[in-house]
């Protein structure tokens, strides 16, 4: 579905990406994790095409995308939920969830978005109010929603735990995974801790712009792995 190679990420002198290959299947779940600076973010904003790469190639579906806007990788389907923002402010949460949805077909828009209200009934709740007078908590369930009634074959989450209360990250990695069981969808995670392999299929280790493993879950020994790479 997904494969980056050689990619070499540079802002002004330093480099904050060196030589990464990643890959996803279509219909896994994909962890990366790795440490505060290890180049996460930075990763999945080249995917998604907000950062352009000094070096390297990516894939999707086997078209080369890496020279493509933000806006054609969007209508091939991949879809960024960054680690901030994502909201419209002067916006109700009933239209950000409109506008998330654009790109779905239309018999499915109000079932995503009933989903969305299922998982996050506080955004329920909150259906009329401008997104700008939600807590940074429920800004970040609105993110989240935003991507999730999108058509997304492919999400790329950034840090989806960020902000939210450990329940509400627990729902969310179950419906995470639900998602992938019953749509196929591809699903690409980042997290600072390893607690990621919790639904991952397969988890990368990022640390100082690099990989350092790329392991499935099953064979992941996370206490080694936490102590090795991530130094926790
Ligand atoms: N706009 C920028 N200009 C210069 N350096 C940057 C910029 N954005 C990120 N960096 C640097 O690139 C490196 C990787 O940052 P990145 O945000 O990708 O890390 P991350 O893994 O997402 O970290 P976090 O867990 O804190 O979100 C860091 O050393 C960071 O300081
Ligand atoms: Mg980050």
């Amino acid at each position: 579905m997904l494969k980056v190679s050689g990619l070499t990420v540079n802002y002004g002198a330093t480099s904050a990406l060196k030589n990464v290959d990643f890959y996803a299947y279509q219909g896994e779940i994909v962890g990366l994790a790795g440490p505060n600076g290890a180049g996460k973010t930075t990763l999945l904003e080249t995917i998604a095409g907000f950062l352009k790469p000094r070096e390297g190639e990516i894939h999707l579906l086997d078209r080369r995308i890496d020279g493509l806007s933000v806006l054609q990788r969007r209508m091939m389907g991949m879809v960024l939920v960054p680690q901030e923002g994502n909201v419209f402010p002067d916006m109700t949460v009933r239209e950000n969830l409109d506008v998330g949805a654009i790109l779905s077909h239309k018999d499915i828009r109000e079932r995503l978005i009933d989903e969305t209200y299922q998982l996050f009934p506080i955004l329920h709740k909150r259906a009329t109010q401008f997104a700008v007078t939600l807590s940074g908590g429920e800004q970040r369930m609105l993110a989240l929603g935003i991507g999730l009634v999108s058509n997304a074959s492919i999400l790329l989450i950034d840090e989806p735990s960020t902000g939210l209360a450990p329940k509400m990250v627990t729902r969310l990695f179950e419906t995470l995974d639900a998602i992938k069981e019953s749509t196929g969808k591809t699903i690409v995670l980042s997290e600072q801790n390893i607690g990621v392999t919790e639904i991952a299929d397969r988890v990368f280790g990022i640390e100082a712009g690099e990989i350092r493993f790329c392991e499935n879950t099953e064979n992941l020994d996370s206490e080694a792995v936490r102590d090795l790479y991530l130094g926790k």
